[in-house]
């Protein structure tokens, strides 16, 4: 990543780790997580995501890892060197980065104007509907967030990147702790706590357990092989297992650190947590209005969004990127160019689908399934988090459990035996059984089969 000849390695231990929390961390925590516990009866949100998160997303955490440091190669490159009759499955999360990063780019770009706006006047001056619904200025942003993944990605500057996420991702937590503690303190907080901490059981239902789960999955940057991508980087004395549960644990505390932002003041300002997307960027500048030097505030906070979002966005490219040096032998900057432009020819439509385009649903309404007719942005945002990661999740776990095998794979967690694995015998059952068969089962009740 950080070489621009060569495939590069990660200049530290600590580096790898930071990378890879970068990569989970992002607007996957910030933005997605509130607002889809917002439209899934909260607390009872996040304990679903919270069981997934142990029984699955750290299952598959490991699994990706493994196949990426024992091959060394990119995701669609790693299966076909394990079993060549799998090559597809890399190669749909090829795919999968395409239209993750479509809609990506375009949030990204959101957070870009939050940014900008929060000097000119005041973020809670923004119209975001007004905004988000124009044709042109949004996907000039978009392009903007397109631009800087691009540079990184080009340059191979990764280990700037690596440096700086070493300040930016701490300041970040200590941001939203103390947005958190302003929240929280609101007067009339306590709902939003209510709303967020105690769940209402006889809210879950298969909609919610889908949800959450293609939200583990998208938090934890699972089930499209950008941890083996990642973890192709690794060398072999670095600890897998130990990786498997720091990532998601810091993740995890993001994502929750997040909605702690914003339920309470939800709630204080009399507003809907069902709103959707808009949730952050409707709610945070009311809170940081309630805040002394409120404006600087917004300012290094979008900042901090922006950053987040970009150490995501390069490992979504890098998938991308990747697949083209290793598979078909084109340059890093050629592949990195076309992995841009073919990311915002397809942001375009994403961006246009809150205005102009909105009445145009690639996926049509199929209400035996729960499926909701939807736009670009939702159509990809549903395909990727609720089906394809999950599948990859899914096929990842059979790949590792049953074709390569759990004994080659805590071979290769173990150093041949050298280091110690004391959760081999049930990271084996769960990857082997647990695993695929839940996301199985939640694919069903999701759709409405079950
Ligand atoms: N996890 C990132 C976030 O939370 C987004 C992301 C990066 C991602 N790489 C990914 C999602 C790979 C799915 C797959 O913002």
């Amino acid at each position: 990543m950080k070489e621009t000849v060569g495939r590069g390695r990660w200049a530290s231990k600590a580096g790898f780790v930071l990378a890879a929390a970068g990569s989970a961390v992002g607007l996957g925590n910030l933005w997605k997580f509130p607002y889809m516990a917002g439209e899934n009866g909260g607390a009872v949100f996040v304990l679903v995501y919270l069981l997934i998160l142990v029984l699955i997303g750290m299952t598959v955490m490991l699994a990706e890892l493994t196949v990426g440091r024992h091959t060394q190669l990119d995701a669609l490159g790693a299966y076909k060197k394990l079993s060549a009759k799998w090559a597809w499955v890399g190669g749909m999360g090829v795919l999968c980065a395409f239209l993750i990063m479509a809609f990506y780019t375009v949030v990204g770009g959101w957070a870009i104007k939050y940014f900008i706006g929060s000097f000119a006047s005041a973020a809670a001056n923004i119209d975001f509907v007004g905004f988000i619904t124009a044709p042109v200025e949004p996907i000039i942003y978009t392009l903007i967030f397109c631009l800087l993944t691009w540079v990184i990605v080009f340059y191979g500057i990764g280990g700037g990147i690596e440096k700086a996420s070493k300040i930016m991702m701490p300041l970040l937590f200590i941001f939203i702790i103390i947005i958190a503690i302003r929240s929280c303190t609101l007067p009339g907080a306590g709902a939003g706590l209510d709303y967020y901490l105690n769940p209402d059981l006889s809210k879950i239902n298969g909609g919610v357990i889908l949800a959450a789960m293609g939200q583990v999955f998208f938090s934890l940057s699972l089930g499209m092989g950008c941890m083996i991508t990642y973890g192709s980087y690794l060398d072999r004395n670095s600890s897998l297992t130990q990786s498997a549960w720091m990532i998601p644990a810091l993740d995890t505390g993001v994502a929750f650190l997040a909605g702690l932002a914003i339920f309470p003041a939800v709630f204080a300002f009399g507003m809907q947590p069902d709103a959707g997307p808009g949730l952050m960027f409707g709610i945070l500048p009311q809170v940081f209005a309630q805040m002394p030097a409120g404006t600087f505030f917004a300012a290094i906070f979008f900042l901090l969004v922006i950053f987040a979002a970009l150490t995501s966005a390069i490992s979504l490219l890098e998938v991308v990127t990747a697949y083209f040096v290793d598979e078909k032998a084109i340059k890093r900057s050629g592949a990195s160019i076309i992995g841009i432009l073919g990311i915002f020819i397809l942001a375009v439509p994403c961006s246009l689908s809150m205005g102009s385009l909105a009445g145009v649903h690639i996926i049509p309404e199929i209400a035996a399934m729960n499926i909701p007719a939807m736009g670009f942005f939702d159509a990809f945002d549903f395909l990727t988090s609720k089906v394809m990661l999950p599948l990859g999740g899914l096929l990842l776990c059979i790949f590792v459990g049953w074709v390569w095998g759990t004994d080659n794979a805590i071979n290769e967690i173990t150093d041949g035996g050298f280091s110690s694995f004391s959760l081999a015998g049930i990271w084996s059952v769960l990857v082997k059984f647990v695993a695929p068969i839940a996301i199985f089962l939640v694919f069903l009740s999701g759709f409405g089969v079950i």
